[in-house]
């Protein structure tokens, strides 16, 4: 069974309070469990884990060498900022994949920069839950 790590950075613990126009009603718990469900019918072990905190991210990603066969990240605003989660991400050499909520390729200028992004194999951007579930497929290919 391949196992998947999937990251969530900073804020995204505020789904259905943060900005519901941008990020949708539904809550954290709510992405959590569709990602563990949609995990399951695919067969994947998934371990799902949030932080706000860019070190956080960073030592989750290095724990995830040679523990994780892929990686799920939507690094939320450390996208756009962090040389740090991209490093990391390469040194571990896991396949990723970068996932968005929202359209950021439409959104303000300052989120037309994934770092992370560099790093990734593919990208799901502005598919809401979705994504999350097409970055789990594509693990399945
Ligand atoms: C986000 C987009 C980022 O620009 C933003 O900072 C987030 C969430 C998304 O999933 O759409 O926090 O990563």
């Amino acid at each position: 069974m391949k196992k998947i790590l999937v990251i969530n950075g900073p804020n995204l613990n505020m789904l259905g309070i943060r900005e519901p126009d941008i990020y949708g009603k539904r809550d954290y718990n709510s992405l959590c469990e569709y990602i563990k469900e949609n995990a399951s019918s695919l067969g994947l072990e998934a371990e799902i884990f949030q932080s706000n905190h860019e070190g956080e991210i960073v030592d989750k990603i290095q724990s995830a060498y040679r523990v994780f066969d892929g990686i799920i990240i939507n690094p939320a605003a450390y996208t756009h900022t962090s040389v740090a989660i991209l490093d990391a991400l390469k040194a571990v050499g896991i396949d990723a994949v970068e996932v968005h909520l929202s359209d950021v390729n439409t959104r303000e200028e300052f989120r037309q920069i994934s770092y992370a992004g560099l790093a990734c194999k593919e990208h799901f951007i502005g598919l809401g839950f979705e994504g999350y579930k097409k970055a789990l497929e594509w693990f399945c290919k």
